[in-house]
């Protein structure tokens, strides 16, 4: 599959979600995503710990601040498919197939309360169990599904280093100029 992906995180709270958005941020970056789009309030949190990690693990995804609303809209007008993560929505398995068809797709995701227009704005609800948890893990598990694990092997460019996965300990390899391609 190779389709763009957006994720939108709706109504960021500086005071409740400075850990939450980043994380949210984190997943879409590890697992593939080529930007994230935060709504609510502008305390460019995600926005610093992205460009950490994207300068010492490799570029990967970018992040902006803007109004839910509009971006939806303009997004849609642009030919992108809107996936609203919720646990109200239908079964991950039934949409799967169809959205693995598009080649432009944002995912959203919320914290508080996400308003009724979301619903009808979005091509699926997509619920991952019909349980309440949390943003951050619905959208791994939903970019994992959508990916079929494919995102597992990403690599990324630019990167200062490189962990070489080993069983015990920790093992960071750090790279020359010429190998951060
Ligand atoms: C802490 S929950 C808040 C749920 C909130 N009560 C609501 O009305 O949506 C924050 C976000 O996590 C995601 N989420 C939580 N549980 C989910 C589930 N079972 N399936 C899909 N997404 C879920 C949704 O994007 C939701 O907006």
């Amino acid at each position: 599959m190779n389709a763009k992906i957006r994720v939108l995180r709706f109504g960021h709270r500086k005071k409740r979600d400075i850990r939450v958005t980043s994380h949210c941020a984190l997943v879409a970056r590890a697992f593939g995503a080529e930007g994230i789009i935060i709504d609510g309030d502008n305390d460019g949190i995600a926005e610093n710990t992205i460009k950490r990690v994207n300068e010492r693990f490799g570029q990967g995804i970018e992040v902006r601040h803007a109004a839910w609303k509009k971006t939806l809209k303009d997004y849609k007008k642009k030919g992108w498919k809107i996936v609203h993560l919720t646990m109200y929505g239908e079964e991950l398995g039934k949409s799967l197939g169809k959205i693995r068809k598009e080649k432009k797709i944002m995912i959203f995701v919320g914290a508080e309360k996400v308003p009724g227009e979301v619903y009808k704005l979005s091509d699926w609800n997509v619920s991952v169990t019909n349980q309440p948890h949390s943003e951050i893990a619905a959208l791994a598990v939903f970019m994992h599904e959508l990916l079929k694990g494919k995102e597992l092997g990403k690599k990324f460019r630019k990167a200062k280093v490189r962990i070489l996965p080993t069983a015990r300990g920790k093992k960071v390899q750090r790279l020359e100029k010429q190998f951060q391609v």
